[in-house]
C-alpha cells in the first residue's frame, strides 16, 4: 500500500483539476441570482465525499442555501474530528478588474508562489481549503491511515452570515458529536513562515439612511438654507472616530479585554516588516488607534469603517442637487468579550443621538458575529502544531486574525467545542477582491498536514 506522501504525489494532477472543477461553478451565496449554482456546488462536493469514501454523504436543505454533511466512523472509541468550511464565496464584481475570469481557474506564477498560484473566486476563500479537506480525507482512506472519525459540515452561507448554520447546529447536536472542530478558512504568515490563527475578530454590520428634505433639490434655489443629507452624513461618520483614531461611541470600549503587557510582547515576536507591508499595498504611511502597533490594530483592537457610501448624482458629468437621501454601510470588526448585538444597540443609540434635528436617520442592522479566541494548550492546538511542524520544518507562530468566521464560537456555544484554525492562504491571496488566488504550494502542503493532525491528535486524545 503507498504511504500517504505516495498516494498525494501519484495523484497531483487528478487533486488540482478536481478543485479547478469546483472553481468553476460561480457559488456566490449573496447573490440569489446564483442559486442555482451554490446548489452545484453543494452536490459536487457531496459526491466527492462519497468518492473519497465518507459513509454517509447528504445534501441538508435549509431556507437558505444547503449544507452538506458527511461523516466516516471507523471506531465508537477513537476521538472525532468536525471539519467545517464554506463552499460559498464572495461576489467577483467588479468583473473587470480580474485578469483573467473568476469562474474560468487558471494557474499562473507569482513573486510569492513560485510554484503556481490557482487564479479563481474562492480559491483561497475558502473552496481551495476546503477541497484540501476532501483529498486529505480520501488519501487517509485509500492508505488505511485515518486515525479518527471525521465528520463534515461544508456550509453555502458563510459568506452571508451563516444563519441557518446555527439553527442546523441547535438541530444536531447528537449528531455533530465530535472532540474537536478542525477550520481551514484562515492563513499562514508566509509560506516559510508557518502560523496558527488562534483568534478571530466578531462583527457588528449595519446600513444607514439619512433623510432630509422629501424630494431631490436644485442646489442653488435651495442649497445653503436646508439640510444635505449627503453632507449631514459625512460629518456624523467623521465624529465617530476621534483624532486617536479612536471610537466614539459611549460605551464602545467596556467589555474589550485589554492584553497583557507580556501578551503583547509575545505577539510582537511574530516576523512583521511594517515596510513590506506598506509596499503590499502601496500605502506610503499606515494610520490607526494611536500607541497601538499595525499588527495589533489589524486584530487584537476594534475597528469602525465605512464599507460602502452613496447618495445624490455620481453619473457622468455634473449635476447641481442637493439629494432627499445619503447612505452608508458600516462595520465594525470586534474582539472578545464585545457583544454583536450590544454593539449595534449602542451604535444605534448613538448615530440616532448625534443626528442634527434637521434629518431623519434609520439603522438597519445586518448579520453580525461573536469574537473568538482559541486555547494554544490544547491537545488539539499541540496536534496542529507538530503536523504544521513536520510539514513546514519550523513551528508554527501562534497568532490573532483580523477576520471572521462567526460559527466559531456557537460551535463552542451549541456543541461545546473547542476550534482548530489551521488554515493555509496568505493576507496577500486576495481574497474577497478581484484576482483572488491560493497557492499550488499551499494547496498540497494542507494535503499533506492534514493526515498528520488526525494523527497527532489521536495520540494526544
Ligand atoms: N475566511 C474568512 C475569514 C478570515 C479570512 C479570517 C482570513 C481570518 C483570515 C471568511 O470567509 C470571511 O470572509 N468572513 C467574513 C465575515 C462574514 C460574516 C461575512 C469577514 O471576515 O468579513
Ligand atoms: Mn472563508
Ligand atoms: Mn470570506
Amino acid at each position: 500500500m503507498a504511504t500517504i506522501n505516495e498516494y498525494i504525489s501519484s495523484n497531483k494532477d487528478r487533486f488540482l483539476e478536481e478543485l479547478l472543477d469546483l472553481l468553476r461553478i460561480p457559488s456566490v451565496s449573496a447573490d440569489s441570482k446564483f442559486a442555482g449554482d451554490v446548489r452545484n456546488a453543494a452536490d459536487y462536493v457531496q459526491q466527492k465525499l462519497v468518492q473519497a469514501g465518507a459513509d454517509i454523504a447528504e445534501v441538508c436543505e435549509t431556507p437558505g442555501h444547503p449544507i452538506v454533511f458527511g461523516q466516516k466512523i471507523i471506531d465508537e472509541r477513537l476521538p472525532t474530528v468536525l471539519v467545517y468550511g464554506h463552499y460559498d464565496v464572495q461576489p467577483a464584481d467588479p468583473y473587470e478588474l480580474w485578469d483573467s475570469p473568476p469562474f474560468e481557474p487558471v494557474i499562473k506564477e507569482t513573486e510569492l508562489h513560485p510554484e503556481g498560484a490557482i487564479f479563481a473566486r474562492g480559491s483561497c476563500d475558502d473552496k481551495g481549503q476546503v477541497y484540501m479537506h476532501i483529498k486529505a480525507f480520501e488519501t487517509m482512506m485509500q492508505t488505511n491511515t485515518l486515525a479518527c472519525n471525521v465528520k463534515f459540515i461544508i456550509e453555502g452561507e458563510e459568506e452571508v452570515g451563516s444563519d441557518n448554520l446555527e439553527t442546523f447546529l441547535e438541530q444536531n447536536v447528537e449528531r455533530l458529536k465530535a472532540d474537536i472542530v478542525l477550520v481551514s478558512d484562515t492563513g499562514i504568515i508566509a509560506n516559510d513562515v508557518p502560523s496558527i490563527t488562534v483568534g478571530l475578530r466578531g462583527l457588528s454590520y449595519v446600513e444607514v439612511e439619512v433623510t432630509g428634505p422629501n424630494r431631490d433639490l436644485h442646489s442653488g434655489l435651495y442649497g445653503g438654507a436646508v439640510p444635505n443629507p449627503i453632507n449631514v452624513l459625512s460629518e456624523m461618520i467623521a465624529s465617530l472616530r476621534d483624532e486617536n483614531k479612536h471610537i466614539n461611541i459611549p460605551g464602545f470600549y467596556d467589555d474589550v479585554v485589554e492584553l497583557s503587557g507580556e501578551e503583547r510582547a509575545a505577539m510582537a515576536e511574530a516576523p512583521f516588516d511594517e515596510q513590506e507591508y506598506k509596499d503590499s499595498i502601496g500605502l506610503s504611511d499606515t494610520e490607526g488607534e494611536t500607541g497601538y502597533t499595525s499588527m495589533e490594530r489589524a486584530s487584537i483592537r476594534p475597528t469602525l469603517d465605512v464599507n460602502g457610501i452613496w447618495g445624490g448624482y455620481t453619473g457622468e458629468g455634473a449635476k447641481t442637487v442637493i439629494a432627499s437621501k445619503a447612505y452608508a454601510k458600516i462595520s465594525m470588526r470586534l474582539v472578545p468579550d464585545q457583544d454583536p448585538d450590544k454593539i449595534t444597540e449602542m451604535f444605534t443609540n448613538h448615530f440616532k443621538s448625534i443626528a442634527p434635528p434637521s434629518v431623519s436617520v434609520k439603522v438597519t442592522p445586518h448579520h453580525g458575529g461573536q469574537p473568538a479566541v482559541t486555547p494554544t494548550d490544547s491537545p488539539a492546538y499541540i496536534a496542529a502544531s507538530r503536523a504544521m511542524e513536520s510539514t513546514f520544518g519550523k513551528v508554527p507562530v501562534p497568532f490573532r486574525g483580523g477576520g471572521s468566521i462567526p460559527i466559531v464560537a456557537l460551535f463552542e456555544q451549541i456543541l461545546g467545542l473547542k476550534t482548530v484554525l489551521m488554515g493555509f492562504g496568505l493576507d496577500s491571496d486576495a481574497i474577497h477582491s478581484p484576482n483572488e488566488h491560493y497557492g499550488v504550494f499551499n494547496y498540497f502542503k494542507g494535503i499533506e498536514t492534514i493526515p498528520l493532525f488526525y494523527q497527532n491528535f489521536a495520540e494526544l486524545s
